[in-house]
């Protein structure tokens, strides 16, 4: 008798004690939940829309700033033409205007000033942003203090809000292919550009409408970061063929770009100015009589 009721209350303890320890387990989860919210709303609350910064009737200079920015990075040719050298925008390749990890996001305010080997020397972003007018746009270098840098700058700010200062962000650049084992074939390249690229890109590299050129004197040229086939390669393979990524193999992500990279393109400004300018008035003639993107 004595016995079953001892064995009967140290049953009830047991399942009590089980409650309590679900209970606590529901509570923490809760908590657990609602601080993992309250985390990922804070950076939204912070950072208004580009789109409800548009609405907005009055703007402070950084808001403006932003915004100038973004329209830079979405079309360049129309609100930093003076620079502008190509067909390309920034959004080209820093695809939906920064904001895509693995497609050269923009949100990388934290990780500058920072050495580099192209150049030799610390660059801060407005040096990394001019550089790229220069190279990846075939532009003209626009100066530290133009309009058309700050802004672009102020957006990258607006980009990074959130990010931990001096830490790469989660999907930097581009993924690094690993080694296939087997060189890049640029014929093998070619017979995949014809199927998978061509519809849009077009049979001579040049584009249409908003679908970028990826050779010729209107897409970027021989000095720029995409003009190196590993680098090209995990851009293509992350973010192309587009609507369809990640359908490629890495081999023939790296013999499409061996392809592409071998092509006709603009001179490294770097060669010589006169080489430069005799490249300009020929594009700018080629362009008058109709044969644009030879
Ligand atoms: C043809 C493609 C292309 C275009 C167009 C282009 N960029 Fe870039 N950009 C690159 C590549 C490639 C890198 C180097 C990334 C790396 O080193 O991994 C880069 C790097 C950058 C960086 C540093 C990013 C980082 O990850 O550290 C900034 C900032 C930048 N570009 C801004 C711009 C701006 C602003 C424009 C337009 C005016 C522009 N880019 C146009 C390809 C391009
Ligand atoms: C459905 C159309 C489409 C297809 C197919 C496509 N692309 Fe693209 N590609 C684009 C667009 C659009 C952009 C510019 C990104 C933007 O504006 O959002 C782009 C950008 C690029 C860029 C960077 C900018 C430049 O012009 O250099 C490269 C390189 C590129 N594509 C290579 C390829 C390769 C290689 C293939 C085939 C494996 C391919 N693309 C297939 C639409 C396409």
């Amino acid at each position: 008798m004595l016995q079953r009721d001892l064995s009967r209350a140290g049953a009830e303890k047991r399942t009590a004690r089980r409650r309590a320890l679900r209970r606590m387990t529901q509570m923490l989860s809760i908590l657990f939940t609602a601080s993992a919210l309250i985390g990922w709303s804070l950076p939204a609350l912070a950072r208004p829309t580009i789109e409800e910064l548009k609405a907005r009737a009055v703007l402070d200079d950084y808001e403006a700033n932003i915004v100038f920015g973004y329209n830079i990075v979405m079309q360049t040719n129309k609100y930093a033409g003076r620079y502008a050298g190509s067909s390309l925008s920034c959004t080209s390749c820093h695809l939906r205007g920064g904001t895509q990890p693995e497609g050269f996001p923009l949100n990388v305010a934290g990780v500058y000033p920072k050495w580099r080997a192209k150049n030799g020397v610390r660059n801060g972003i407005g040096m990394r942003i001019r550089d790229c007018f220069l190279y990846s746009l075939n532009g003209i270098m626009p100066p530290e203090e133009s309009p058309e840098v700050l802004a672009v700058a102020a957006y990258v700010s607006y980009l990074s809000e959130g990010e931990v200062i001096g830490r790469p962000p989660k999907g930097w650049g581009v993924p690094t292919l690993p080694d296939t084992g087997a060189d890049p074939n640029p014929p093998r390249g070619q017979a995949i550009y014809q199927r998978e690229c061509v519809v849009c890109h077009g049979a001579k590299g040049e584009g249409q409408g908003p679908i970028p050129a990826v050779w010729g004197l209107n897409s970027y040229n021989a000095g720029a970061g995409l003009n190196n086939v590993q680098k090209l390669a995990g851009f293509i393979w992350a973010n192309m063929p587009m609507g369809n990524e990640r359908s490629l193999t890495h081999q023939e992500a790296l013999d499409v770009a061996a392809f592409i990279n071998l092509q006709y393109r603009a001179f490294d400004p770097r060669e010589g100015r006169l080489k430069k300018l005799a490249e300009r008035i020929y594009h700018r003639l080629t362009t008058i009589f109709g044969q644009a993107n030879p």
